[in-house]
């Protein structure tokens, strides 16, 4: 380790993206329809009636991606499978040259040096198990069970790291709640919370079939996306405030963790939503939570922002931005600090070591006239959040791996192609990749194990 750098010498530095996302390719090969097929086709559900039909093309290009991850130094990469694309109808046969793909995809990883960080769901779910009752259907237990058995029988020779569910917050909250994400619902609270039931009995089964059938010993982990809360100021008081606001529920119950993680490490939902949502409430059946409590190897989390706390009347308020205060082109506020107290607060009450699964900034870039993408606003975005990682390193947090999303431009869900979180641009009329200022600047970063971050911590939130 460099002396100035507070980085362990093995961290993993890696970058992400989704299947649905950047691969394209959806009608070759035998892949089924996932509920985001269906969504895009759907009049008014995505800006400019975009899809991810061919996206980033990644299915064919994956060579050349994987080429240019090698010249960025990446370490590791997170990638997610379609289940639609290797079980068409999500439970029945299983398509081969789905399953192929990914075989040679992470041959390929492996060959440059590369570890694959493999996530089962990021979001593209089945229409046909949809059409059978989705997650609200308690055999959906099962049918991941059985998805997953078959991914780890056929790339756990080789793949040692696994994420169960990107984001079920969204992809529950979102897209059966709130109706903006697939499959576009608005259910009732009641329904929603047993859809969320059945997520979590899938997680605990899903990581009961890893340890089982896992070749190489398995790595498991979550990728949750977590509100952060930031304490206003370091007085014990705003710490306190900023805990019990991030640990709680606000009135939104989509944007909450605890109900997501303390089930699999506690076993049992926490306390005060129970409180909150009691006629609500999941039916647990007998043994339900024993299958939810499976130990993680790792608490992995998505952190883009945060939101300022300090102590207040009611326990806490929330401390509102300055006019123009930054914010990223998906109307994000920048807050740095988020990656310094999410990570701190979560490792405090999980006690897992982290890994930032998901981390990064989306612009509109586009290539100058000389024909390089200069995006000094992401590597300022990026120098402030690393910053304030390393310095949650050196306060102890045990804290493993970074994952910047994303690796590449993509199909940013609800909000089509406008909104680019690559250190790769991509032209999508024709497929050209090209490094951005910010890739060749993580490169570094990398290749000088986080030594070269120079801000001092006390200056990454101001602006
Ligand atoms: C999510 C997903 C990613 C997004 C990214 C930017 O957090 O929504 O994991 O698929 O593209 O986070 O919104």
């Amino acid at each position: 380790m460099s002396s100035s750098s507070p980085f362990p010498q093995n961290f993993t530095w890696g970058a992400a993206t989704a299947s649905y996302q950047i691969e394209g390719a959806a009608h070759e090969e035998g892949r089924g329809l996932s509920v985001w097929d269906t969504m895009c086709r759907q009049e008014g559900r995505i800006a400019r009636g975009q899809s991810g039909d061919v996206a980033c093309d990644h299915y064919h290009c994956y060579r050349e991606d994987v080429a240019l991850m090698k010249q960025i130094g990446l370490k590791a990469y997170r990638l997610s499978l379609s289940w639609p694309r290797i079980i068409p109808d999500g439970n029945g046969e299983v398509n081969a040259k789905g399953l192929a793909f990914y075989d040679r995809l992470i041959d390929e990883l492996l060959a440059a040096g590369i570890e694959p960080w493999v996530t089962l769901f990021h979001w593209d779910f089945p229409h046909a198990l949809y059409c059978q009752g989705g997650w609200l259907n308690r055999q959906s237990v099962d049918w991941f069970a059985r998805y997953t058995e078959v991914v780890v029988k056929k790339l756990s020779d080789r793949v040692r790291h696994w994420m169960v569910f990107n984001e079920p917050q969204c992809f529950i909250g979102l897209g059966h709640k709130i109706g903006m994400h697939a499959p576009g619902d608005k259910l009732a609270l009641a329904d929603v919370l047993r859809a969320a039931h059945h997520v979590l009995l899938a997680q605990g089964r899903a990581v009961q079939t890893i340890r089982e059938h896992a070749q190489l010993a398995p790595v498991i982990g979550c990728a949750l996306a977590s509100p952060i809360s930031i304490p206003a100021s370091d007085s014990p008081a705003d710490i306190e405030a900023a805990r019990q606001h991030m640990m709680g529920f606000g009135d939104e119950w989509t944007w909450n963790t605890t109900w997501w993680a303390d089930p699999v490490s506690f076993g049992h939902y926490p306390e005060d939503g129970l409180r909150k949502y009691h006629k609500d409430a999941p039916q647990i059946q007998p043994g339900d939570m024993e299958t939810i409590r499976q130990p993680l190897d790792f608490f992995g989390v998505n952190i883009y922002s945060g939101i300022v706390i300090r102590a207040g009347a009611n326990g806490h308020e929330n401390v509102k931005m300055p006019e123009g205060w930054p914010v990223t082109a998906m109307n994000w506020e920048v807050q740095p600090k988020s990656l310094y107290w999410g990570p701190r607060f979560l490792f405090e009450r999980y006690k897992l070591p982290m890994v930032i699964t998901e981390n990064g900034m989306a612009l509109t870039d586009w290539r100058s006239v000389d024909g390089q993408v200069r995006d000094p606003l992401r590597i300022d975005f990026l120098e402030r959040y690393l910053t304030a990682l390393g310095q949650a390193i050196r306060d102890g947090v045990d804290i493993r791996g970074y994952f910047l999303w994303s690796l590449m431009d993509n199909f940013e869900w609800a909000e089509g192609y406008r909104p680019r979180f690559g250190i790769i641009h991509v032209d999508y009329p024709t497929g050209t990749r090209t490094m951005k200022d910010s890739a060749r600047w993580y490169s570094e970063v990398i290749a000088q194990n986080g030594a070269n971050l120079r801000v001092p911590f006390e200056c990454v939130g101001v602006f």
